[in-house]
């Protein structure tokens, strides 16, 4: 059943594990979303396989080459003639312009494997792991201008054993990410989620 359900880009670049469990927990007939479009930078995005055996629609718009400006632009036409209503970033590994981010904010979201605004940007489990940190997790955030910023919806924590390697780490916070992305596209899309400046209240 998809009358009623919010349409649903996810954006990716690569393996596209949150992409599936994102995929799973829309099927659902009680889910509030459907996953109505993938949409990769890269040709090669292991993530559109996924996307074409659950037969879900999936365009490429390759951004190598390509300014920023036009990149998005190209993106924002495509997802309007989709009918798109809301973004997941799920390991889409490309800078958004600010305007794009203006346009769509309070609309796209993003899943990031720490406990943000603690290690931000890319190569996190190694950080971690050399940190010490007893504790990381993921956060599901919206998306604002500045990487790996904008309100935090939802985390999850994973604790960190002493002996425990980056892989360790990145596996354990991985099955994490699969339950937190569902759940926090829930809220969104059933127009739960007020922005309050920098916090995100539940309502
Ligand atoms: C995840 O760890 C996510 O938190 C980060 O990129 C990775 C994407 O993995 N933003 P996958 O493509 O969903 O498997």
């Amino acid at each position: 059943m998809t009358a009623g359900k919010r349409a649903v880009a996810v954006l990716i670049s690569g393996r596209g594990s949150n992409l599936r469990a994102l995929i799973a927990a829309a099927v659902a007939d009680d889910y509030p979303a459907r996953i109505a479009l993938v949409l990769s930078n890269k040709p090669e995005a292991e993530g559109l396989e996924i996307a074409r055996a659950a037969g879900i629609a999936t365009l490429v718009i390759e951004s190598r080459g390509k300014a920023r400006a036009e990149f998005d632009a190209e993106m924002d036409a495509a997802l309007k003639s989709h009918g798109i209503e809301l973004l997941c970033l799920a390991g889409f590994m490309r800078l958004l312009t600010t305007a794009f981010v203006q346009a769509w904010y309070g609309r796209m979201i993003n899943i990031h494997p720490s406990l943000l605004p603690a290690f931000k940007g890319t190569d996190v489990h190694a950080r971690v792991v050399a940190c010490g940190v007893r504790f990381t997790g993921c956060s599901v955030h919206f998306v604002s201008p500045e990487m790996d910023e904008g309100p935090i919806i939802a985390q999850a924590v994973v604790s960190v054993k002493p002996e425990a390697t980056a892989e360790d780490v990145a596996a354990a916070v991985l099955e994490q990410e699969h339950a937190l992305y569902p759940q926090a596209l829930r809220l969104l899309a059933e127009g739960r989620l007020v922005i309050e400046g920098q916090r995100v209240r539940i309502s």
